[in-house]
């Protein structure tokens, strides 16, 4: 599908090509798009064997500076955030970049009123409103590192991701709004804190009024943002390039989510040049990402990326169906939106609303249309392309990861022709490589497993507080390569068209999930034996949660017992993993040694019983049959 311009085209092949053969010149160049307090002169230093990797490691630069100060003379006076509330009747909220200087400010001084300093693990669990933004851009005004937990996690989720970064602060509003549900933010955290062993497990809480609901302050440790905020002076800490920037946990094929590390120079450059250049951002438009600030995509494209830019960004609390289908186009609408950034889940949904609720919103604001988070089906794509774009607005669709900081793999709107279900083409910079389960090196139109060869300013330094993990996880699967976990073809023009993850990790609503977490939930059920947990096709989420489990010696897999355990999940993680079907069995399929046959319990929960292959290997080749008939009484 042609959106694009010849000459462009030619442009981004030439950087592209420059970005290759000088990488360190080509960032350095691009690393003058942020204001630094030392400029740095090196480029990037890094191995994948041993892992190492630094970016401008002789600059330093303070990211907050960079999302607001540094416009405040120049352009002040402009839109930075448009607040959206979830409730379209209550009124919304527009801060220029001066106001949001002020806000930062006061959150930056609440902060280290609390004692928060340099370097200080901060979590927040937040809703999606404006002090959710101010509070990041707070921690990297006063050298902070953030880890942002998603408000839909659980206590018991929540207290694991403040115990393993150590953290002794937490920022969090009385409650969250979502589609008119009340999400009891504050006393999740007070729940969580009480899950963990020590006596005084925080320092300090500061709490945003947001709903006005009644909620219990712990005299000493819990203060209300309103009560300890000041307009004082709160210069920007002088960051060296290396330093942390923020920690994110995502999940992994094994074990508990890691939190993945960020640092402060190359992240910023990353964010800012693809932020640039993916949505051909141009001054005075209105950007929308409808993600949460409690994902990647929130981090990198409402908070980083666009503010960095000088761009208006809109924060949007609510959801696409409340208060009905058309919301997302009233507040298009609304805010006369350029740009709309969303994720596959979102438009899978809506579509199967029918168009009615698009076509009778005006949308003639749109321009542009991306896509992350998951693989687009090209009937999706077409709906988003025909439909809610009405054909005029290209689409990017942009294949990323919470550890590569930013878009690696897209089309650029003016430079190239799109095609639906393909992510497209590297970034500048980025060298992607098909390699086969042996690790040899795929050539031409293929599909195979998606690494990338050399490191880029945006990529992960390391897991925090365990560095052996990340080698393990990323570098070791092919010796001196970025593993990404993603499977992916190669067509005979380049494009790459991500197929998912090839991994244990499954992606349900773009929401990154291990299997192994949802297992680890079951299994703390008094009543189940084992679990094991897969993906499945699932028309609207992309990818639905397939639980296989074994119950105790004696007991029967109820209706009670598959209710309960549902809501068992969602109290241990959360909303997203509640399980789409729960299947009780009397064994898991296992190789004599005891190792269980996902494959099996994959194509069983695929309905695809053609392909089970080699079963023989099985201790008990006649579960098999069971299994499937398990399925098929579903
Ligand atoms: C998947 C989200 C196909 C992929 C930014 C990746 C995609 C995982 C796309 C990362 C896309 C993301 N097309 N698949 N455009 N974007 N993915 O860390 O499997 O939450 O590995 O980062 O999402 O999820 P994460």
């Amino acid at each position: 599908m042609k959106h694009a311009t010849h000459c462009v085209a030619e442009q981004y092949q030439e950087m592209y090509r420059q970005s290759l053969e000088d990488p360190d010149g080509f960032w350095l160049d691009q690393a003058e798009r942020l204001d630094w307090f030392k400029q740095p002169a090196l480029g990037g230093e890094w191995s994948f064997d041993p892992a190492s990797i630094s970016w401008f490691a002789d600059g330093s630069l303070n990211l907050c500076h960079n999302a607001v100060d540094r416009h405040l003379g120049t352009r002040g006076g402009d839109t930075a955030i448009i607040f959206e509330p979830d409730d379209p009747e209550t009124a919304g909220r527009t801060l220029t970049y001066r106001e949001l200087h002020a806000e930062v400010v006061r959150m930056a001084n609440a902060m280290k009123a609390m004692g928060v300093a340099k370097g200080d693990r901060v979590t927040l669990y937040m809703p999606m409103i404006i002090e959710g933004v101010t509070a990041m851009l707070a921690c990297a005004r006063i050298g902070a590192v953030h880890s942002v937990v998603f408000g839909g996690f659980s206590p018991e989720a929540l207290a694991g991701r403040i115990e393993d970064c150590g953290s002794r602060f937490v920022i969090t509003a009385d409650e969250g709004l979502r589609g008119s549900k009340r999400v009891p933010l504050k006393a999740n955290v007070d729940a969580a804190l009480a899950e963990l062993d020590h006596e005084t497990p925080l320092d300090g809480m500061l709490v945003v009024q947001h709903t006005g609901a009644a909620i219990e302050m712990t005299e000493g440790r819990d203060h209300w943002l309103h009560e300890i905020a000041s307009d004082n002076d709160c210069p920007c800490e002088v960051m060296a390039a290396e330093d942390p920037l923020f920690i994110l946990y995502t999940s992994g094929s094994t074990g508990k989510p890691k939190g993945v590390l960020h640092t402060t120079g190359g992240y910023g450059v990353w964010t800012a040049t693809t932020f640039n250049y993916v949505f051909d951002y141009q001054p005075g438009e209105v950007y929308w990402c409808t993600a949460d600030i409690g994902w990647v995509t929130g981090h990198s494209y409402i908070v980083y990326g666009p503010l960095m830019n000088g761009a208006t960004s809109v924060v949007f609390e609510g959801v696409p169906n409340y208060p009905d289908h058309g919301r997302f186009w009233d507040v298009v609408d609304k805010h006369k939106v350029n740009i709309l950034y969303t994720a596959p889940t979102a438009i899978r949904a809506l579509m199967r609303e029918g168009d009615e609720f698009v076509t009778s919103r005006d949308r003639s604001s749109l321009r542009l249309l991306g896509s992350v988070g998951e693989p687009i089906n090209p009937e999706a794509w077409r709906w988003y392309h025909d439909v809610v774009g009405a054909g005029r607005c290209p689409i990017v669709d942009t294949w990323w990861q919470t550890e590569t900081g930013g878009v690696m793999i897209t089309t650029l709107p003016a430079a190239h022709d799109m095609k639906p279900g393909s992510a497209g083409l590297p970034f500048f910079g980025i060298q992607p490589q098909l390699v086969d389960n042996d690790g040899a090196v795929l050539e031409g139109a293929v599909e195979g497993n998606l690494c990338i060869t050399a490191s880029w300013p945006g990529q992960a330094r390391s897991i925090y507080g365990d560095h052996e993990r990340f080698e393990q996880t990323y570098f070791s699967t092919y010796t001196g390569k970025y593993f990404t976990g993603d499977g992916c073809k190669r067509d005979e023009d380049g494009y790459y068209w991500i197929t998912g993850r090839v991994d244990d990790v499954i992606n349900v609503s773009g929401h990154r999930m291990g299997t192994a977490e949802v297992e680890s939930a079951l299994v703390l059920h008094d009543l189940v034996a084992e679990a094991a947990v897969v993906g499945y096709p699932h028309d609207i989420k992309g990818q639905g949660i397939y639980c296989y489990v074994t119950l105790n010696a004696g007991i029967d897999g109820s209706d009670e017992l598959y209710k309960a355990l549902r809501a068992h999940v969602r109290k241990e993680i959360g909303p997203i993993a509640t399980p789409d079907h729960i299947q009780f069995t009397d064994g898991l399929p296992k190789t004599r040694s005891g190792k269980i046959m996902r494959r099996i319990l994959r194509k069983v929960a695929e309905n695809d019983y053609g392909s089970l292959g080699d079963t023989s290997t099985l201790a008990d080749p006649s579960l098999v049959d069971r299994l499937i008939e398990g399925r098929q009484n579903r």
